[in-house]
């Protein structure tokens, strides 16, 4: 039996490699203003097979999960953004051409099995996994840590997302066991252990679709926060430890400047009852984080708070909060271990009675 990638390319790929998506449990917002994040893996991957070329052709083909298949072609050195997926791939190639980090040309194929728009990271796991693809094809030395700040340049400069650098590092440093505390200001990282004796997590996507580009939201959030570094004299949202030092400015601004700020305290005191396996406190952050999401930030949407709201009344859980950058997406929640599964089926079943959209449990995985 020919496999796809044989079937497409008449060889067969000389590297596999692959890249989760994450979830973010506390510190939202806070990785674009020199913030802290604490962010841990899901088991849905992106995987991609490649097979080098000897000459500049690249030729890229994903495969949905109903097998069927969409192709892209391009030569190293004329890459073009088109606004679909190929993106990701000539932006990376693209930006090694700029940075002097040599390829040739390549067939490969991309599989996915990260959820797109539900705040999960899938573009981050796209581009993760292919530049270890590429890493592992050419021989390239490149770290992890390089590998994240490269991919979060493709975001920036070639998709023209304003991501920060949460979602990059995550996937190229972290692993499932643990939560990756990033101080997003110099990228020193910790692994924080899940005291899976104490805890399970579930992730459930409320339906609605969340884009970074499109309409501005995340943008938008961005600027603000650059003019309230402006009108308050500090580099970044990062250096404001007092809320006081917001009471002049306008409204808006000192709005999430505060969610900013106050995120930023509640991702140390996540770290520190992680580390304790106090999971009533981490509950009650994720809580806090989320009414400041919703009120100061204003990203998150009904459907989401929905789903909060329902999670809260379920008293096996400690706390449950909207995860990444918001205007649709997914929740993220923690409870008692063992009841993941059985909770998240009951919040999906009373939420979906409330709202039009129909969500889903991503985590965890149902059998
Ligand atoms: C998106 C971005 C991240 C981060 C989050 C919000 O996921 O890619 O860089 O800003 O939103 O915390």
């Amino acid at each position: 039996m020919k496999t796809a990638f044989q079937k497409l390319y008449d060889r067969v790929p000389l590297c596999l490699s692959e890249a989760p998506g994450r979830v973010n449990l506390i510190g939202e917002h806070t990785d674009y203003n020199g913030g802290f994040v604490l962010p841990t893996l899901i088991p849905q991957k992106t995987l991609v097979q490649l097979a080098p070329r000897n000459d500049r052709k690249v030729q890229l083909a994903t495969m949905d999960r109903d097998g069927s298949l969409r192709r892209f072609h391009y030569l190293l050195g004329e890459e073009q953004a088109q606004e679909n997926w190929g993106d990701y791939v000539q932006g990376l190639t693209w930006l090694y051409a700029r940075e002097g980090i040599e390829i040739q040309g390549f067939d490969a194929l991309i599989s996915s099995h990260v959820p797109m728009g539900a705040g999960l990271s899938s573009s981050a796991a796209l581009l993760v996994a292919f530049s270890r693809a590429l890493r592992q094809s050419f021989s390239l030395n490149l770290s992890d840590v390089q590998v994240a700040l490269l991919c979060q340049r493709v975001e920036n400069e070639f998709v023209g997302a304003r991501v920060g650098i949460m979602d990059q590092m995550a996937i190229s440093l972290g692993d499932h066991d643990h939560a990756l505390f990033l101080d997003t200001r110099d990228l020193s990282t910790r692994l924080i252990t899940l005291p899976w004796d104490r805890m399970d997590l579930f992730v459930i996507y409320s339906g609605v679709r969340h884009r970074l580009m499109e309409g501005g939201g995340y943008n938008s959030r961005r600027r603000e926060c650059e003019e309230a570094c402006h009108l308050l004299g500090v580099k970044e949202l990062r250096d404001v430890d007092e809320l006081q030092r917001l009471g002049n400015l306008p409204e808006l601004y000192k709005k999430r400047a505060r969610h900013v700020v106050t995120e930023n305290k509640r991702v140390l005191l996540a770290v520190e009852a992680l580390e304790k396996g106090h999971m009533q406190e981490l509950g009650r952050l994720m809580q806090e984080s989320h009414q400041s999401m919703r009120d100061d930030y204003e990203v998150s949407v009904p459907e989401i708070d929905i789903l909060v709201e329902e999670s809260m009344r379920e008293p096996g859980v400690f706390g449950a909060r909207l995860t990444g950058g918001g205007f649709g997406g997914s929740i993220v929640g923690i409870c008692e271990p063992g009841l993941a599964l059985t909770l998240a089926q009951r919040i999906v079943d009373r939420a979906s009675r409330r709202f039009d959209e129909t969500p889903g449990i991503l985590v965890p995985e149902c059998p």
